[in-house]
């Protein structure tokens, strides 16, 4: 039931159902904010982003990872991630990078969106992982996130699943991540890649780990700051928290904003052991090996988490303790999105700079589904430069 407050969200996939539910596959259905974070903190197998697959090829980076392996990838990780390292060492960073893309965008006149936020995306997870960033990489991370139109014929299909799909990803391998390597041995940072050169891991561990980085941190963080740059539009105090605002109201705003337009719109997991979990005050057991769905638009308007008003846009939502901002968005858990600070940050800087711009939009944005996060992607929003 639409409240008579709600904001107009650019994406919406919400549904009304009980907050935990079993089908008749045996799987389980988790709608509610509250048992969503419980059973999240579990130790249970990733089951979404073709886990099968990757799996089965024999690899295993962070996201695929589970147990004590798990902790110990993360534990080592969370140098390049906190927000202590993000807002020290790579803000200057960010900024400049932001200034180039709009220098661009003043030399243009004419842009969309989309391609700035990409860009900004695609740099910024660069410097985090040890990549280089380069045109024929945003060019193949382009042609690696975003799927191409169905084919219409079985050869077609068959090319593009058994073929294609792995073209993109070997020539990721040959023209960006063996080069990296090679300069990261000669050259060590304080970087993703680096770490695990110095960990001994192979080729091929740190070829998968890259492309998770890519797929996690750039098509995420590109169409979040695409949906709040339509947010903040329409809404003048919004834009008044972006100019005027302190750090503290500013990352409110933008937690606020994710929570309602979260990016990744469903997490599946595998249960490794039976888990009783509480729900209602009723004691549900979810047998092992069980595949659950969790609903993040549902968990994020989960009246019992954010208080009244679930679907109106709120900058200072009082949230109970332990609960993030932006509730699901970022996951929950061991698995919890390690880019969080980074993605907060850099949407942040690359908002604040095109708001002080002069600009009006032209056209879009037409807003899409995409079937791989079950989330949105804004495209064809075009801005053009006032004179
Ligand atoms: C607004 C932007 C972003 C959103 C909404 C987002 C969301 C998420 C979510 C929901 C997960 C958990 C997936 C699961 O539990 O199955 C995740 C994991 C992850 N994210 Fe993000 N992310 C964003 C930006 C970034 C950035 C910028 C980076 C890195 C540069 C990044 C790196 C990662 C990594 C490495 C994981 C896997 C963590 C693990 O499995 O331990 N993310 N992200």
């Amino acid at each position: 039931m639409p409240h008579p407050v709600d904001s107009k969200t650019a994406y919406q996939d919400y549904h009304h159902t009980p907050r935990v539910t079993q089908d008749a596959h045996g799987e389980w259905h988790v709608h509610g904010y509250q048992e969503a974070k419980q059973l999240l903190q579990e130790d249970l197998r990733q089951a979404g982003f073709n886990a099968d697959a990757v799996l089965a090829a024999g690899l295993s980076p962070v996201l695929y990872q589970h147990g004590e392996k798990h902790r110990e990838q993360r534990k080592h990780l969370a140098k390049f991630f906190n927000p202590t390292t993000v807002s020290k060492k790579h803000t200057a960073t960010m900024e400049r990078m932001a200034d180039e893309i709009l220098a661009d965008f003043k030399a243009k006149k004419r842009v969309d969106l989309n391609e700035m936020t990409v860009r900004m995306a695609l740099n910024v997870m660069c410097v985090i992982v040890g990549l280089k960033p380069s045109e024929g990489l945003l060019a193949r991370f382009n042609n690696m996130l975003h799927a191409p139109p169905e084919p219409k014929t079985a050869f077609g299909k068959w090319w593009l699943t058994n073929v294609e799909g792995n073209l993109r990803r070997f020539r990721f391998l040959w023209f960006d991540v063996l080069p990296a390597i090679r300069a990261r041995k000669k050259n060590p940072q304080e970087d993703v890649i680096t770490y695990m050169l110095d960990s001994k891991q192979t080729t091929m561990e740190i070829w998968a780990e890259c492309l998770v980085y890519g797929a996690a941190g750039i098509a995420t963080t590109q169409e979040f700051i695409s949906a709040a740059f339509w947010h903040i539009r329409q809404r003048p105090e919004l834009q008044e928290i972006l100019r005027n605002g302190d750090e503290d109201a500013r990352m409110k705003m933008l937690h606020e904003i994710l929570r309602l337009e979260p990016v990744i719109g469903k997490i599946y997991r595998k249960s490794t052991a039976p888990i009783t979990i509480t729900s209602e005050g009723e004691t549900l057991t979810i047998p092992e090996n069980s595949l659950i769905h969790f609903y993040v638009y549902d968990g994020n308007a989960d009246e019992q988490a954010t208080g009244a008003c679930p679907y109106h846009l709120k900058t200072d939502r009082e949230v109970g303790r332990g609960v993030s901002r932006s509730l699901l968005s970022f996951g929950a858990g061991p698995h919890r999105c390690a880019g969080e600070f980074v993605a907060l940050y850099e949407s942040d800087i690359f908002l604040r700079k095109l708001f002080a711009l002069p600009l009006h939009v032209e056209s879009g944005p037409d807003v899409a589904r995409n079937p791989h996060v079950e989330g949105y992607e804004f495209r064809n929003y075009w801005l053009v430069l006032d004179e």
